[in-house]
């Protein structure tokens, strides 16, 4: 096998890639996208790995959410506003009811490619290729839409440079001022004792803050109190579009990949031998790759060797997603396995994509206990092994959804159809995800004490 570069990946094996029929479009639109500007900045990706690298050592917790797959229809400001508006709800309460400071990293400006468990879909006998992202092809169930485009490469890159620069204004422009900490709040109706329960957290934080100001800690003397820092991620699917934004950067002489900060691996394409492993070695961002129950501890032992040689604080997140009823069986070997052998990983839980079943109706949805039971089981687990819960990885929105089952106001099974909004897997509604915050900070809290 070649040495690598950041097209070494074509001599691998490779799973879940489109089969684009008009190679000399394909390639137009990489040699086009491969002279775009990066999205986003060596040094700021080093700066997000130094923080990953005290969250690995027990100093933080990493907050990672945002939808399952963007898309281009569902694209406008009030969407990426609302999304950034409950991440910084969600770490406001981690941080200061689980006394802990939070990572965020959004699954966002980027995140639109997706593995399919079948290469087919079919609905009433009409049998088409699946849909796999707008970066990919088109949701509409219709022959000419499920057609690959490479031309939706370069929209999704800049639908990404767009959504980009909204959360870069609203990190810096002042939404995420702590004195403004009352406006996060998204005001649906029904919302009230949840809304309750936040209002009484910022009324704690903004009494606080008034203390530190009267101390002479102030917003202009401490930018951290009116800024903040969202990073964006992605699962970094289809390489094409990740080889073309990948750059030498001229400080350090090392590749990364521009096209987010963090990239991740799906459960679908962690091969050690094939090319979405090796690709992602090569490049310095920080990586995570997600496991689900089959996997053994050493399937984990040979990723962290090929993704993380010099086993770096920071490098490596191993995402799990084994489900409710597993996880307690098949984690804790791994964990002791990886203890054992002093290997450096930021340890998350996404307790999404185990969870997922089809409603009576149809729908593709995941009950909120059981998301919450595998968050709590993951908590346990390590607390027992005496290992450190880094994370979380949520799918999640900002607005208000009927993609979930359960919850504090109780999402039924008939309520789905009402606002079932997502072009892939179902999201928490804002609701949902600001509760599992709180139910989240109480085991942050647990483990830090
Ligand atoms: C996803 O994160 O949307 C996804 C497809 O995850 P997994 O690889 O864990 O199935
Ligand atoms: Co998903």
């Amino acid at each position: 096998m070649s040495k690598w570069n950041k097209d070494s990946w074509r001599d691998y094996n490779i799973l879940q890639q489109p089969v684009y029929p008009d190679t000399s479009k394909l390639r137009e639109c990489e040699d086009k996208l491969s002279k775009l500007p990066p999205l986003v900045f060596a040094g700021e990706v080093r700066n997000l790995k130094d923080e990953l690298a005290k969250v690995t050592q027990g100093h933080g917790f990493l907050l990672q959410g945002g939808d399952c797959a963007e898309s281009f229809a569902n694209f406008n400001a009030v969407n990426i506003r609302d999304m950034f508006k409950i991440i910084l709800q969600m770490a406001i309460v981690l941080t200061f009811a689980g006394g802990c400071p939070v990572v965020k990293v959004g699954r966002v400006a980027g995140q639109f490619a997706k593995p399919r468990s079948s290469d087919y879909e079919e609905i009433n006998g009409v049998k088409l290729p699946s849909y796999r992202g707008d970066i990919i092809n088109g949701f509409e169930f219709n022959e000419s839409a499920r057609v690959p485009d490479p031309k939706r490469m370069i929209d999704a890159y800049y639908q990404s440079a767009s959504t980009l620069n909204l959360l870069r204004a609203f990190s810096r422009g002042g939404l995420a001022n702590l004195h403004e900490v009352h406006r996060w709040n998204l005001g649906f109706v029904k919302r009230s004792e949840l809304d309750e329960k936040f209002e009484k957290l910022a009324s704690e934080l903004t009494n606080a803050l008034k203390f530190m100001e009267a101390c002479g800690v102030t917003t202009s003397n401490t930018p951290t109190l009116s800024e903040t820092k969202l990073y964006t991620s992605h699962e970094a699917l289809l390489l094409p579009y990740e080889e073309a934004l990948t750059r030498v950067d001229s400080l350090s002489g090392d590749w990364y990949d521009c096209s987010a900060h963090m990239l991740w691996i799906g459960e679908r394409t962690r091969g050690v031998d094939d090319a979405h492993v090796h690709f992602l070695s090569g490049v310095k961002n920080p990586i995570g790759c997600k496991i689900g129950p089959n996997a053994t501890a050493d399937d984990v032992i040979k990723l962290a060797n090929k993704l993380n040689p010099n086993n770096e604080n920071g490098r490596l997140n191993i995402i799990i997603r084994m489900g409710a009823d597993k996880i307690e069986s098949r984690l804790p070997n791994i964990l002791k396995d990886i203890k054992s052998e002093g290997l450096n990983i930021l340890w998350s839980i996404d307790p999404m994509h185990g969870n997922t079943v089809k409603a009576s109706n149809g729908y593709k949805t995941r009950e909120f206990d059981n998301v919450l039971r595998e968050v709590k089981s993951f908590f346990d687990i390590h607390h027992a092994c005496g290992t450190i819960p880094g994370g979380v990885h949520l799918e999640m929105t900002g607005q208000d959804v009927t993609e979930c089952t359960g919850g504090a106001f109780k999402v039924t099974q008939e309520a789905l159809a009402s606002r079932y909004e997502t072009q892939c897997d179902p999201r928490l509604n804002a609701d949902q995800a600001l509760e599992l915050a709180f139910l989240i900070a109480d085991e942050v809290k647990k483990s830090r004490s």
